[in-house]
C-alpha cells in the first residue's frame, strides 16, 4: 500500500493523496490580481490530480511582492479572480491553499527571464522594507532598504490577518505563512538580517515575535477546521545563520500557537550562503522537527519520483511531499506516478481514454 496516495487528514481536511503541489511565483500577475495564467497553470495541477495545489506566493501589500507582477491579496477586489480558481480546483475533487507573503528586502524586482535585477523607484519599483537597514543584493541598483517602525509592523501583521479573512473567503482550504527564503519573517527571525534592538530584536523570543503575531492573528480569524502550514528556512546554511536547533525551537513555539504542519525548505537568507544541494538534502529537517516537534511536516527539494516520495513517508521522515520543478515539467506527475506504482490513477473523465493502462 503506498502511503503517498493515502489520504490524509489535518483538522477539518481531507487531502486524497500526499502530493502537494509547492508554491511557485509564476511573475504573470497585473496588480496583483490571478487571471487566465494562474487558472490554467494551477487548474492544470488539479486535473493531474495532486492532493493540494498550493498558489505562489501572494503579496499581503503591494510592497511585499518580489516583483511587480506577483499574485497580491491586499485588497478585497483579489478575492473573485482567485475565488474563480479555487472553485476549479474544488470541482477536480482537489485541495486548494493559498501562500501569504511579504518579500521586505528582497522586493521590487524584475522577474527571472528580465534579469531579476532589483528595480529602482524611478524605473518603476519601490523602496523596500526590512527589520534592518542591509541590502540584500548589490550591483547596479541597490536598495538599502527601509528599517520598519512599530507601527509599521503593526500594519503588516494586520495586513496578513486581512489577506487570511479574503483567503477564506475566495473558498481555500488551507494558508501557509510563508516564512522562509529570506523574505520579511525569516528577515525577523535571522539574526544576519535583524540588528533590531526594540521587542522586535536581539534575543531569539524577540526574533521570533513578528512571525508568532502572525501567526496567531491569522489563527483567529480562520476556522477552526482549516489547518494552518508554516514554510521555514530551516538551515540558512551561513555562519551566524539560523540552524536546524533553532527551527526546532520555532517549531514547537508555532505549534503551541495552532500551527498544524511545518513546510521545511532553507537556505535564501543572505548571498553568502553554502547549501550542499542533493537529493533529499531538506528531508531530515523535516523528520527531526517532525519527530522532536511531535507535528506534521512537508517534505521539499529535489524530490522528482514517486518512488521517492513514497520512501520519504514511508521512513516517517514527513507526512506531505511538495513538488515544484516537477510539477512545472509534468503537470500529471500523481496521475502517471499512480501509473507507475500500479495503483488506478483518478484520470478526470475527460481524458479516461489517454489512461495508459486503457
Ligand atoms: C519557487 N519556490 C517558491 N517557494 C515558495 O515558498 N514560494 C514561492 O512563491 C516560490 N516560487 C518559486 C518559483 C519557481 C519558478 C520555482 C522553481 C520555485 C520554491 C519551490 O516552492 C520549492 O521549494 C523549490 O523549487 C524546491 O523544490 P523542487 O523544485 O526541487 O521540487
Amino acid at each position: 500500500m503506498s502511503k503517498l496516495y493515502s489520504s490524509y487528514t489535518l483538522r477539518g481536511l481531507e487531502l486524497t493523496n500526499r502530493i502537494v503541489v509547492s508554491p511557485m511565483c509564476q511573475y504573470s500577475a497585473e496588480n496583483g490580481m490571478a487571471n487566465d495564467w494562474h487558472l490554467v497553470h494551477l487548474g492544470s495541477r488539479a486535473v493531474g490530480d495532486a492532493g493540494l495545489v498550493f498558489t505562489e506566493a501572494a503579496a499581503v501589500l503591494p510592497e511585499g511582492r518580489i516583483s511587480p507582477s506577483d499574485l497580491g491579496i491586499w485588497s478585497d477586489k483579489h478575492i473573485k479572480p482567485l475565488k474563480r480558481i479555487t472553485t476549479f480546483i474544488k470541482a477536480q475533487g482537489v485541495s486548494s491553499g493559498i501562500q501569504l507573503s511579504h518579500a521586505g528586502r528582497k522586493a521590487s524586482c524584475q522577474p527571472p527571464w528580465e534579469g531579476g535585477k532589483q528595480i529602482s523607484p524611478l524605473a518603476g519599483g519601490w523602496h523596500t522594507v526590512a527589520p534592518s537597514s542591509i541590502p540584500f543584493y548589490k550591483g547596479d541598483v541597490v536598495l538599502v532598504p527601509l528599517e520598519l517602525s512599530i507601527e509599521e509592523i503593526q500594519v503588516i501583521i494586520k495586513s496578513f490577518v486581512k489577506a487570511a479573512k479574503r483567503a477564506v473567503t475566495a473558498g481555500f482550504d488551507t494558508i501557509e505563512i510563508h516564512a522562509a527564503h529570506g523574505y520579511l519573517l525569516n528577515q525577523f527571525l535571522s539574526p544576519l538580517t535583524n540588528k533590531r534592538n526594540d521587542k522586535y530584536g536581539g534575543s531569539f523570543e524577540n526574533r521570533m515575535r513578528l512571525l508568532i503575531e502572525v501567526t496567531k492573528g491569522i489563527r483567529s480569524v480562520i476556522p477552526q477546521e482549516m489547518p494552518l502550514f508554516v514554510r521555514i528556512s530551516a538551515e540558512e546554511w551561513a555562519s551566524g545563520g539560523h540552524t536546524i536547533n533553532e527551527s526546532v525551537e520555532v517549531s514547537k513555539v508555532l505549534k503551541t500557537n495552532g500551527v498544524d504542519l511545518i513546510d521545511c525548505s532553507s537556505g535564501g537568507v543572505v548571498r553568502q550562503q553554502n547549501i550542499p544541494v542533493k537529493v533529499n538534502y531538506q528531508v531530515p529537517f523535516a523528520e527531526r522537527i517532525k519527530k522532536e516537534v511531535n507535528i506534521a511536516t512537508g517534505a521539499v527539494g529535489l524530490i522528482t519520483d514517486v518512488f521517492q516520495a513514497d520512501d520519504i513517508l514511508d521512513k516517517d521522515e514527513a507526512d506531505l511531499i511538495f513538488i515544484g520543478r516537477e510539477m512545472l515539467r509534468n503537470p500529471y506527475f500523481a496521475l502517471l506516478g499512480a501509473d507507475q506504482m500500479h495503483i488506478i490513477p483518478n484520470w478526470p473523465k475527460q481524458y479516461e481514454r489517454g489512461n495508459p493502462r486503457k
